[in-house]
Formats: structure tokens, sequence, C-alpha cells
């Protein structure tokens, strides 16, 4: 701030002179005109319009002004100031809508570029089929059980009462981890799932267990060496073949649509005692093609049956491995392989579709939840 003037010294106010405001102006146009960026622009707004720019200094010496020349001065001022407070928001205008420009140019998105750069995946059959056949038994109150691919041999066979000499246990069918005499395989079947669902949850136990085996086999249309079983197991007070037929009855209708029912036909499995074969009915012919020769059925082979799985009332034998006392508890067990389930339910033909994961054989099957 200078100091009250009263001796007027026109030297000191030269700053005040037409001329010189001018030539202030002129400058501080030209500095906000060379702005090329909001950051150039905001240093020459605080150069030239700033508290300490020369005009704000020149104002200041309007006070040292004879009063009759005050007026003039601000006037010419004020004005000056004015000028330059636009041409910095006219460029200020200018370089947002550039800055803008830019922004929109850069970001911009081709929304004509072909879509499928990115192909969507899709899930495989395999998966949804369990999960289907997970929630049909989660429906009814069971659980899903899990056990480990690479399993215990004890496990896999001793428990489920498959004895040492048992052909399915040699190298043939069973893939070994490590020397045959390890004790752990490659797990051939999800029964073992049974043994530690029974060895570690408490009773009543109502388990379903989807999951994936390994036996010696080469590929072919009807063979794969990894697949997908899915393993059921009740183990309660008064539990009946009734109740296993009833459970697979409405399996089969959740399946296969309604009305399907199973068959049980008496067979032979070491962890179960009685055992059965399980069909269930052609859910294309029902039935109708069997002895018709002019309506073949390529679905059951004009058989009206289908095998399906096996079944059975759990093997005292086994209920005693894991600690069960048979003669409270009773227990029913019932497996199929998933694979099988999808070629007779959906018309796959070889088995090889499933296991090469050509994204076309897995698309076909769209969404289904
Ligand atoms: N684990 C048997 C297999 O791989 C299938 C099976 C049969 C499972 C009878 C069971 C059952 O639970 O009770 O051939």
């Amino acid at each position: 701030m200078s100091g009250p003037n009263t001796a007027f010294d026109p030297k000191q106010v030269a700053s005040l002179g037409a001329d010189e405001v001018m030539a202030m102006v002129e400058q501080a146009c030209a500095a906000v005109d060379a702005a090329t960026s909001l950051a150039d622009l905001k240093q020459a707004r605080l150069a030239h319009a700033g508290d300490r720019s020369p005009l704000a200094l020149a104002n200041r010496e309007i006070g040292a002004l004879p009063p009759a020349a005050k007026a003039d001065a601000g006037k010419r001022i004020g004005e000056a100031r004015q000028q330059v407070r636009e041409a910095v928001e006219r460029r200020q205008a200018e370089l947002e809508a550039e800055r803008d420009a830019q922004v929109l140019r850069e970001e911009a998105v081709d929304v004509t570029l072909p879509v499928d750069r990115h192909p969507l995946g899709a899930r495989h059959p395999l998966t949804t089929l369990m999960e289907r056949i997970c929630d049909v038994f989660i429906a009814m109150g069971y659980d899903i059980a899990e056990g480990p691919q690479v399993e215990a041999e004890w496990v896999n066979f001793d428990a489920l009462n498959v004895p040492p000499d048992h052909p399915a246990r040699t190298m043939q069918d069973t893939f070994y981890v490590e020397a045959p005499d390890s004790g752990v395989v490659l797990r051939t079947q999800t029964s073992p799932i049974q043994i530690r669902a029974m060895l570690e949850r408490s009773l009543p136990i109502y388990v379903i267990a989807p999951g994936r085996v390994f036996r010696t086999d080469d590929l072919d249309a009807t063979h794969t060496p990894v697949f997908h079983q899915v393993e059921g197991l009740a183990v309660d007070e008064h539990l009946t073949m009734a109740d296993l037929k009833g459970t697979l009855d409405h399996f089969a209708q959740e399946m296969f649509g309604p009305g399907i029912v199973t068959r049980l036909r008496p067979s032979y499995f070491p962890f179960t005692e009685p055992s059965a074969e399980l069909d269930v009915q052609c859910f294309v012919c029902r039935g109708s093609s069997v002895g018709d020769p002019r309506r073949p059925c390529r679905t059951c082979g004009s058989e009206g049956w289908i095998e399906w799985g096996g079944c059975g009332m759990v093997n005292p034998r086994v209920l005693r491995a894991v600690g069960i006392d048979p003669e409270r508890y009773r227990g029913f067990a019932f497996g199929m392989g998933v694979e099988r389930t999808l070629m007779f339910r959906n018309g796959v033909t070889d088995m090889r579709d499933m296991v090469e994961g050509d994204i076309r054989f897995t698309r076909a099957f769209g969404l289904e939840g």
C-alpha cells in the first residue's frame, strides 16, 4: 500500500497513464492468448490479473492522485482490468472446450466393432447336470458331500467291503499313485465319499456327492479314463428299500419328466446288501417300443428301460467298518454315471464330445440352469 501522497508527484503515478495502461492490457492479452493449456492460462491469469499484477499495483496508486484525476484513472484501470478478465474467460472457455473434445476423442467407444472379439464361454453340460442333480436332493433335505480325488485305498476299497483280491483293485482298473503298495489311488468311484461322510458326520446322514472318478480305460465312444459319478447315501433308523425306491422314483421324475419310474433288478455290489441294478423307464417311448418293430426307440434300443446305476441297502459290514451300529441304523445308497446320464438324457452319442472341450458342443446346451 502507498502512504498518503500529499504532494502530487507525477512520476510516482506514471503507471496510471493511458499508454502505460494500454501496454499492460496488451501484454496481458498476449500472455493469455499464448496459453496453450489450462495450467499455462492459470499462470498468465496470476501474472496479469492477480493481486500482484501490474494492473493491480497501478490500481493502488489511484489514491495518490489529486481528486480531479482519480475518477479518470479509476475508470481507465477498471476498464483495463475488465478487458483482461474477459480475455482470460474467453481463453478459459476455449481451452476447456479443447480439453473436453480431446477426452471425447480419446475415450470414444467404437460401437461398430465386432462384438465377438472376446467370445463368451459356456458352462460344461456335465457341470450343469451335476448341479441340477444336487438341487433335486437339496430340496429333499440332503447335504452335498465331498471327498478327495486322490484317495486312500482303504477308503476306496477295503472300507467298502471290496476285498484285496477283488479284480477291480488290480492295476488294470485302478490308477495307483506311486507304487501299487503305496496304498494311494485315484478314486475309482464316488462310493468312498460314503465312508468319509459316515466317519465325519453325525447321524442321521443324508448326502449327495457328485465327483470325478478315474479308471484305466482308453478313450472311445463309450469310455473315458476320467468321468463323473454321483453318489447318494442315507443312514437313519427304520430306512427300508421302499425309501430307496421312492427316492429314486422322485429323482427320475425330476431328471426325466413326470411319471417316469425306476426299476430295481437284483444284483451284487460288495458295499450293499441286498444290491440292485437301477433302471429308469425310457422317457421317450415309455416302454411303447417294446415288441413293436414298427416304432423302434433309439433312446432305449426298444428295451423300454435304460440302465442308470447301482443301488442297495448299505451292507452292515460297511456300517461296522465306520463304527455305526447296524442293529440300530440302516442305510441305502445309490450311484450313477453323470456322462451316461447326459448321454441318454440329451442324446449325446459319443463320450469324446464331452472331454474334448470344443466350445461348440458346450454351447449347444445353452444356458440350461
Ligand atoms: N460305485 C458303483 C460303481 O462305480 C456304483 C454303485 C453301486 C454305487 C451301488 C452305490 C451303490 O452307492 O449302492 O459301479
